[in-house]
């Protein structure tokens, strides 16, 4: 557990952070989001004392940060910065052991664990010997992540992790981030300004507004229903609505449809004999969805090239976000579900999708126990 009791910073007169107070729960990650400037990276710095607080104080379990040996408390929390900040000269499993050397660690161990953790962060061992200018963005955030975990450290701090690299690595960054985080259950700070990314990752948000004022904490979910303010409502955005759909399940309350499916070779006669309709799905022989064919312009056997591929396979346990998707891509308008093996599970339809959505809103917005 981290926690900030009346913190405030100064810096020549003005304030960075204003009065802050807020718990992060152990094990869980706590985002803090806002504008630019409204002191997120303050925040953050203050807990491993690069910063310290003009007044109030910071607690690591329950215990003062301010009477700590610095360099003891430094080590006890694991710092990513928003550019990776890896040491130039090192390899990647040097700068990735730094941490644990720091902590006296025999360098043997030190560089065991570093190839561990590299392969943890999703890099193969390839990686271990080239130097940081030698990797992608991508690459090198998930280094300095593994680097942040090297020591093992209860906390972790994290300034805008994911926010250097393109939409599509940064959304793969933060999945398998999220996967880590649910076997190692740090306790985890996370600064970004993205709303979405504070959305998707945190267990808990704090929305912080410029000046350095704490606007609003809660869950993602209750954030969307209850914006505490006129800016908190803004700051989250106009697709809240929609939001919503992220955060609600579908197991049970969705009732799966068996779908028609072929295997590529199929003749055009025996298409259309089992379609439900002008879309017939296709899947390979392991009974894996490959894409929809349309039977009415079917002439010959059915191969790749008739294969329609826009619509999206929404996992099973997945949630509304993920069906809804399913259905609105593809040609049929029955959005197909598949195990985690990747075989076809069954397709839901619009009509019940929405009927689902429309249960969950009145859900949403009913009495609460
Ligand atoms: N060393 C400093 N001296 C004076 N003012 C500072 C100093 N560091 C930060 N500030 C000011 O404090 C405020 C908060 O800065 P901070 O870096 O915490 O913002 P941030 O929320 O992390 O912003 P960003 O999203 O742009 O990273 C800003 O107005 C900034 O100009
Ligand atoms: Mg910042």
């Amino acid at each position: 557990m981290i926690t900030f009791d009346a913190v405030t910073k100064l810096y020549q007169g003005s304030v960075a952070v204003d009065g802050l107070s807020l718990v992060a729960p152990t094990g869980k990650l706590t985002v803090l989001v806002g504008p630019s400037g409204c002191g997120k990276t303050t925040s953050l710095r203050m807990v491993n004392r690069l910063i310290a607080p003009t007044s109030g104080s910071i607690l690591l379990d329950g215990e003062p940060t301010e009477r700590m040996d610095v360099a003891r408390l430094r080590r006890r929390i694991g710092y990513v910065i928003q550019h990776a900040g890896l040491f130039p000269h090192r390899t990647v499993v040097q700068n990735i052991a730094t941490t644990a050397r720091l902590n006296k660690v025999p360098k043997a161990e030190a560089l065991r664990r570093a190839h561990d953790l590299l392969e943890r962060v999703g890099l193969s061992a390839a990686f271990a010997d080239r130097y940081p200018w030698q990797l992608s963005g991508g690459q090198q955030q998930r280094v300095g992540v593994a680097r942040a975990l090297a020591s093992d450290p209860n906390f972790m701090l994290m300034d805008e992790p994911f926010s250097a690299v393109d939409p599509v690595v940064r959304g793969q960054l933060q999945e398998e981030f999220l996967r880590l985080q649910r076997e190692i259950g740090k306790t985890i700070i996370l600064v970004t300004h993205d709303i979405d990314e504070a959305l998707k990752l945190g267990d808990q948000v704090a929305v912080l507004r410029t000046g350095g004022r704490l606007a609003q904490v809660a869950s993602p979910r209750d954030l969307l229903a209850r914006p505490a303010d006129a800016f908190v409502a803004d700051f989250i955005g106009r697709d809240r609505g929609y939001r919503f759909l992220s955060f609600a399940g579908i197991d049970g309350t969705l009732a799966l449809r068996a779908e028609p499916a072929v295997p590529l070779g199929t003749a055009p006669e025996e298409a259309r004999r089992v379609a439900l309709d002008r879309w017939l799905l296709v899947t390979d022989a392991a009974r894996r969805p490959l894409g929809w064919a349309d039977v009415e312009t079917l002439r010959a056997p059915l191969r790749d090239g008739d294969l329609n591929l826009s619509g999206t396979f929404a996992p099973e346990g997945g949630t509304l976000r993920h069906v809804l998707d399913a259905a609105l891509s593809a040609p049929s308008g029955r959005g197909v579900v598949v195990t985690p093996a990747g075989e076809l599970a069954g397709t839901v339809t619009l009509p019940a999708i929405a009927a689902a959505i429309e249960a969950e809103r009145q859900g949403r917005i009913g009495p609460r126990p």
